[in-house]
């Protein structure tokens, strides 16, 4: 069984670069389809999740050249079917982007339901309800999200709730229709707007991303681009907070500061010294943590995907904390794990109660989820002792080489593959 055995306690030290960002790359490599000539993607994060994306391009006749470990080339001239529904496709949570851009291209398409991280009920209606305000036929069926049009024709649409997916999905839909497109209560994340830019790269009218209101024109035909995807806004604050809990000084390159406030002012609130530069921050840690508030919201606040790795540092943290998750309904199942470290914490409904304890200590724990897990390896890199983590392939699918990037901090971390691999890690690190 693949683990991770940590042997906490050593303060992260020195420089990490971050990687592209998952989330805009799913949604980019989807977009890749909405043309027949070649697009070139930069930046792109060699992970679980984007690697399915790409597979299940090449399975329906996707050209995907490698140009290298994160410079892919997608040529999409010569699609043979518009039903995506491979196994992969029905792991993933951006596969659904295929529908967004098989309907755009191909007025149809058929996009087998997306998996992804069990956080929550994690319905698809604002996708479909935008479908349908384009002119689409929109059904589920036998497992599939199935649309089909005569034409697709530019509209309102009024977003019930900020959704990212249902906003990337219907800007990867709206370009080719006809006319004028208007989301209204548009998710305003840094990846929605690299999707934008993206697709403006291809040719696409796209006006207004990063505000509540996106405007687009449709055009008949995108053409092929250059593109560089912007850096990982959670990566980073999982970095960020890495430092943090370890009482470490961290240099994390390769950001956009301004992607990072919310998370960057918790910091500070909490009593780290947070410098930003121009595509960089240091986080230095050395004092005790101070308890606060957090409430996850939709960008600009701070985001649901590090609302496990805030309560790691505010398990840690002098007094009471609390924690409030608007955006999912089941993003605590972690807290147990977290509990086995010696944590005390108490959920009640969508808020954690976290009150502060001195130290955590080592344990065996599984990840239930991709953040969630990503933050019980932070934990474990705080704890005395050594923490074993088991199903790490959630972490895999959002963060390319974690274990080595935080080795090179200095934290004891490695990725065993039998019980002879995590005896020998304990016997080298005790
Ligand atoms: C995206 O999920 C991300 N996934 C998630 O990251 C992230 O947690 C989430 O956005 C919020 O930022 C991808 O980009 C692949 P939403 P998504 O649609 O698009 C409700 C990670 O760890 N909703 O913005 O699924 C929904 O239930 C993952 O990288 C509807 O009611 O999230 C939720 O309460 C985990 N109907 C809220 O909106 C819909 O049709 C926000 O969801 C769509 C969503």
């Amino acid at each position: 069984m693949r683990q991770y055995a940590i042997k906490g306690g050593n303060p992260l030290v020195g420089e990490v670069e971050i990687g592209g960002a998952k989330n805009a790359a799913l949604g980019i490599i989807a977009g890749a389809l909405l043309t027949d000539e070649t697009v070139e993607i930069e930046n792109v994060p060699d992970l679980r999740d984007t690697a399915v994306m790409l597979e299940a391009l090449k399975e329906v006749g996707a050209k995907i050249e490698k140009v290298d470990r994160h410079t892919i080339r997608i040529n999409c001239a010569n699609i043979l079917t518009t039903k995506f529904d491979n196994d992969g496709v029905k792991r993933i949570r951006g596969s659904y982007y295929f529908a967004g851009s098989l309907l755009g291209r191909f007025k149809e398409g058929e996009v087998a339901l997306p998996g992804g991280c069990n956080i929550g009920s994690r319905p698809v209606d604002q996708h479909m309800k935008g479908f349908r305000a384009l002119g689409a036929d929109v059904d589920i069926e036998h497992g599939c999200l199935v649309t089909r049009a005569d034409a697709l024709v530019g509209s309102h649409i009024f977003l019930d709730v900020v959704s990212v997916g249902a906003t990337i999905n219907l800007m990867l839909a709206a370009v080719l229709a006809q006319g004028q497109t208007y989301i209204e209560n548009a998710a305003k994340e840094p990846h929605v707007v690299d999707v934008a830019n993206f697709l403006n790269s291809m040719g696409a009218v796209i006006k207004g991303a990063g505000t509540d209101v996106i405007r687009i024109k449709g055009v008949e035909k995108l053409h092929g681009c250059h593109y560089s995807i912007i850096p990982d806004q959670i990566e980073a604050g999982t970095f960020m907070l890495a430092a943090a809990v370890t009482k470490g000084d961290v240099l994390i390159k390769n950001i956009i500061p301004k992607h990072m406030e919310s998370i960057s002012s918790k910091l500070l609130e909490i009593g780290c010294e947070v410098e930003e530069s121009d595509d960089a921050i240091r986080v230095v840690a050395s004092k005790p943590f101070r308890h606060t508030q957090v409430k996850t919201m939709p960008y600009p606040g701070f985001p649901t995907d590090m609302q496990p790795q805030i309560v790691v540092a505010l398990g840690l943290a002098d007094g009471t904390s609390i924690v409030t998750e608007s955006i999912f309904e089941n993003r605590f199942r972690y807290v147990d794990e977290l509990t086995r470290l010696g944590a005390n914490i108490k959920v009640e409904g969508n808020t954690a109660i976290i009150e502060g304890v001195n130290k955590f200590t080592g344990a065996n724990i599984s990840a239930p989820d991709l953040r969630a897990g990503a933050a019980l390896v932070v934990a474990g890199l705080a704890a005395e002792g050594i923490t074993v983590i088991d199903d790490i392939h959630y972490i895999e699918r959002g963060y390319e080489d974690f274990p080595e990037k935080l080795a090179s901090l200095g934290a004891e971390i490695k990725l065993v593959d039998s019980d002879e691999e995590l005896q020998k890690f304990k016997f080298k690190v005790v």
